[in-house]
C-alpha cells in the first residue's frame, strides 16, 4: 500500500498488523508499521528508512508499483534493524549509498556487515540535493539510540524523525486521524523506550520545532498533517511535572499485601489523590510504562519471599529504575511471615532514580486495626508530599 505524503513523497513501507511482542518484551496491542519514505527529486531518488526485513517484499512491491528502477541513496536516520535491516538488500538490488551519520556507520558496520565503502557520512546540517528536493541532517540523539537523527526535507517542509514521535499502531490512515488512539499508543511508545532520555529529548523537540516542519512523518505509525498535535503531547510528557497520581504496583500470594493495597487506595482517594493500580501478575510491560509516565508517586506493594521481595515486585523496580519516569516519590509496602530483605534489594534496584524515598511500610501477617492506621498514615504522608509538590490543592 502506497501512502502519498507530498508532491513526490511517497510511504513506501510495510503494515505489520500481526506483530504482537516487541524486543521480545514490548507488548503491540495494536501493531506497528515500518514507514520508509521514496523521495524522488528531478536528479535523484532517495529512500528514507527501510522496513523490517521480514517485511521486505511490501516495500519492493511499492516500489514496483511506483516504477523505481533506481535509488540513489538510503538515509538511515536509525541503526535499529526495524529501520536498517533490509539495507544490505537495497543495496544489492538498487545500487544505492548509504546516507547517514558517523556513529550510525558504525553500528550499521556491526549489525549488517556493511562496508566503509557503502556509505556518504554526512554531519549535522549537511544537505543533499535531489533536484528540487533538498535533504537536510538534523541530529536528535537518544530517540531512541545515541546515533538517530532527523532528516528534514526543505521544499516540503517535512520532518522525518523514524522512531522520535512514532507510535506502534498499524492504521491504513496516512496521517494521523483517530486523535485519541494515536494520542495513546504515542505516549505508550515515548513511555517504553525514550522515557529515560527525557532531558535530551526535550532539546530534540525545540530542534524539530526551529524547524518549524507542515508534517512530522515518523517511521513507525501514521504521519501527522498537525505537527503541534504530536509536540504538544512530547511536550507534556517530557516536562517536570507531575499529575496528582498515584501508581500502586503490587503482588500479593496469600492477600494481606492485596488487603494493604486496598486500604491504601480509599484512604488515598479520602485525600483527593487519584490512583492507578497494577496487578503485577497480569500487567504487561507497556501498561505499566504508560502508567508511570506522569504520576507524581509509585508504590512498590509486595509479600517478602524466599527472604526478599517477590520476584515480580524485583521487575517493577528494576522497570522503573530503566526507565526513569519523573515520579518524585517511590515507596515499599507489603506483608512478610518472618523477615528478610525484601526493602534492602528493592532499594538496591531504585539505585538510579532521583527520588524521595517514603518510610517503608512491612507489617507482619495479615494486617490488624493498628496497621491500618499506619496505611492511613502513609496515605496522609502522600497527600502531604502532593500538596508540596504542587499538584494536589
Ligand atoms: Fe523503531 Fe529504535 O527502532
Amino acid at each position: 500500500m502506497i501512502r502519498k505524503i507530498a508532491n513526490g513523497v511517497y510511504n513506501v513501507g510495510a503494515i505489520d498488523w500481526e506483530r504482537t511482542l516487541f524486543d521480545e518484551i514490548v507488548p503491540l496491542p495494536q501493531g506497528t508499521s515500518y514507514n520508509a519514505y521514496l523521495v524522488k527529486g528531478e536528479k535523484k531518488t532517495a529512500l528514507i528508512d527501510t522496513v523490517e526485513p521480514e517485511k521486505l517484499e511490501q516495500l519492493l512491491d511499492n516500489l514496483e508499483e511506483l516504477k523505481v528502477d533506481k535509488i540513489d541513496y538510503i538515509v538511515s536516520n536509525h541503526a535499529e534493524q526495524d529501520h536498517s535491516g533490509s539495507i544490505p538488500y537495497l543495496i544489492e538490488k538498487y545500487g544505492a549509498k548509504v546516507v547517514t551519520n558517523a556513529k550510525c556507520m558504525g553500528f550499521e558496520k556491526d549489525l549488517l556487515h556493511l562496508k566503509d565503502e557503502d556509505f556518504i557520512i554526512i554531519k549535522e546540517g549537511d544537505t543533499l540535493e535531489l533536484g528540487g528536493k533538498t535533504l537536510k541532517f538534523i541530529m536528535t540523539p537518544w530517540v531512541h539510540w545515541p546515533e538517530t537523527m532527523t532528516t528534514f526535507l526543505i521544499e516540503d517542509k517535512i520532518a522525518f524523525t523514524c522512531d522520535f514521535f512514532g507510535s506502534h499502531a498499524a492504521t491504513s490512515h496516512t496521517f494521523a486521524e483517530q486523535y485519541d488512539r494515536i494520542y495513546h499508543e504515542a505516549k505508550r511508545y515515548y513511555a517504553e523506550i525514550m522515557m529515560p532520555f527525557r532531558q535530551i529529548i526535550t532539546r530534540n523537540i525545540k530542534k524539530i520545532e526551529e524547524l518549524e516542519p507542515k508534517i512530522i512523518a515518523p517511521s513507525h505509525g501514521p504521519a501527522y498533517s498537525d505537527p503541534t498535535f504530536i509536540i504538544d503531547a512530547y511536550k507534556e510528557w517530557t516536562s517536570p511535572d507531575t499529575k496528582n497520581e498515584v501508581l500502586i504496583l503490587y503482588v500479593s500470594m496469600h492477600g494481606s499485601t492485596k488487603k494493604m493495597v486496598d486500604a491504601l487506595v480509599d484512604y488515598l482517594g479520602e485525600e483527593g489523590v487519584e490512583v492507578k493500580v497494577r496487578d503485577l501478575t497480569t500487567a504487561n510491560l507497556g501498561e505499566i510504562a504508560i502508567d508511570m509516565v506522569d504520576v507524581t508517586t509509585i508504590i512498590l506493594a509486595t509479600p517478602t519471599m524466599l527472604a526478599g521481595p517477590h520476584p515480580y515486585a524485583v521487575y517493577a523496580a528494576y522497570l522503573a529504575n530503566a526507565l526513569k519516569p519523573k515520579a518524585k516519590f517511590i515507596g515499599i509496602m507489603g506483608s512478610y511471615g518472618w523477615g528478610g530483605r525484601t526493602v534492602d534489594i528493592l532499594k538496591e534496584n531504585l539505585g538510579a532514580l532521583k527520588v524521595e524515598l517514603l518510610e517503608p511500610l512491612l507489617i507482619k501477617g495479615l494486617p490488624r486495626k493498628e496497621d491500618y492506621e499506619k496505611i492511613k498514615d502513609l496515605a496522609r504522608i502522600i497527600a502531604d508530599n502532593h500538596r508540596e509538590a504542587g499538584v494536589l490543592k
